[in-house]
């Protein structure tokens, strides 16, 4: 199978190249990225030798540029990760989000549609349910309501999709994934940030009272779940991917704490987010019972995983933390204090 891959430099893209290459779900991989912030090739070394794999740097908006690429590559399927994938910064400039997330989509599909590609996966996020009021669960047919630039634009493009099937029957299945954490995630969300700030005895920043709540998902186990859907999805199908974990930020925050024998008087509540979504909750029931698959990481031993990588890889988060990273942590918590 060939796989064109958007968005592979990045943090769950670059882990799904990896896993494609190395558990054969693909004998050919393409990696499309534009390399924003947020793309780092150090992200796909591992596979970089691989007779496999191949990388070109091209935005997903250039509609030309796509149709072209789906012609010459002619791949099984497109698996569809490319995005703006932070709500913070969609808050502050939300264009970028509202670009790449549509009408990057949107090139991506209509180059498909083009070029008569097989399958489409579109990678998606429980966001676009909104804040979930307790003791409920989203499943697929719960109603969308987005908060930020970010949820809707990627609600908008979940929407774009579903209709290249139902108009042009293009074989796309959604998937809509919790909060991923391991390793390679950029350092400027929860996990990540936490971890590398109490590594180097920073302020761990919390948002508002701490007590918004989100599932979360190993980064390996959301991989598994696109390719199982890549496989086994319908067409014009949408597919929950939660991780069985929900979590209030602040328990995530004081674990991250004890994992790394930093003592609690780093956490600082600033400013919340605005428009902040106080709960995630979502059912995997249609995925387990249409794939099998299920998640297998625990959190405990995920996060240490997790900790362990960022402990071993400082080099990595140097030079992530550049110049860029640096301006918007500071124009982020500036006005959080
Ligand atoms: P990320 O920010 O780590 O990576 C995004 C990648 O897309 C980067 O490599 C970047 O260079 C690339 N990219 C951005 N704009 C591009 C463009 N115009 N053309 C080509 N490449 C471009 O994101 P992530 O956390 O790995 O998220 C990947 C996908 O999964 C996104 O679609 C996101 O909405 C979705 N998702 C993320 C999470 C999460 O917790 N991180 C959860 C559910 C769903
Ligand atoms: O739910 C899936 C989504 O999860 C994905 O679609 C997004 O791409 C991904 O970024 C993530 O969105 P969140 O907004 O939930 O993730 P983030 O890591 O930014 O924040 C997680 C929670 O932690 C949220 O309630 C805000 C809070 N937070 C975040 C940061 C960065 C803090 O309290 N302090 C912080 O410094």
């Amino acid at each position: 199978m060939k796989l064109v891959v958007t968005g592979g430099a990045g943090f769950i893209g670059s882990c799904f190249v990896r896993m494609a290459l190395h558990e054969k779900w693909a004998d050919n991989v393409v990696n499309v990225d534009k390399l924003t912030y947020a793309g780092n090739l150090e992200n796909v070394q591992p596979v970089a030798e691989h007779p496999g794999y191949s990388f070109v740097q091209a935005d997903i908006c250039d509609g030309v540029g796509m149709g072209e690429l789906l012609e010459r590559e002619a791949p099984d399927a497109v698996v569809h990760f490319a995005a703006e994938s932070h709500v913070d910064r969609s808050i502050h400039s939300p264009a970028a989000a509202i670009h790449t997330n549509f009408n990057g989509t949107f090139s991506l599909l209509e180059a498909a549609r083009r070029s008569g590609i097989v399958r489409f996966v579109h990678v998606s996020t429980d966001e676009v349910y909104g804040s979930i009021p307790v003791p409920y669960e989203a499943d697929e047919k719960f109603p969308l309501q987005t908060s930020s630039p970010y949820s809707a634009s990627k609600a908008g493009s979940d929407l774009l999709a579903l209709s290249y099937f139902t108009t042009y029957e293009l074989n796309v299945s959604v998937t809509r994934a919790s909060n991923n954490y391991g390793p390679y995630q950029f350092p400027e969300k929860l996990i990540p940030l936490m971890i590398s700030n109490a590594l180097e005895d920073r302020p761990l920043p919390v948002y508002g009272d701490g007590q918004q709540v989100r599932d979360w998902l190993f980064v390996e186990d959301h991989c598994r779940a696109v390719h199982a859907v890549l496989k086994k999805g319908e067409p014009g199908e949408i597919y929950n991917v939660g991780g069985n974990c929900s979590l209030p930020n602040l328990e995530v925050v004081r674990r991250i704490l004890q994992a790394t024998g930093k003592p609690e008087t780093l956490i600082t509540r600033v400013t919340d987010r605005p428009g902040h979504d106080r709960r995630y909750a979502l059912t995997n029931e249609k995925l387990t019972r249409t794939t099998g698959w299920e998640p297998r990481m625990d959190f405990d031993t995920g996060l240490r995983v997790t900790i362990d990588w960022y402990r071993h890889n400082r080099s990595w988060i140097d030079r992530v933390k550049s110049g860029e990273y640096r301006r918007f942590y500071e124009l982020n918590y500036a006005d959080r204090k």
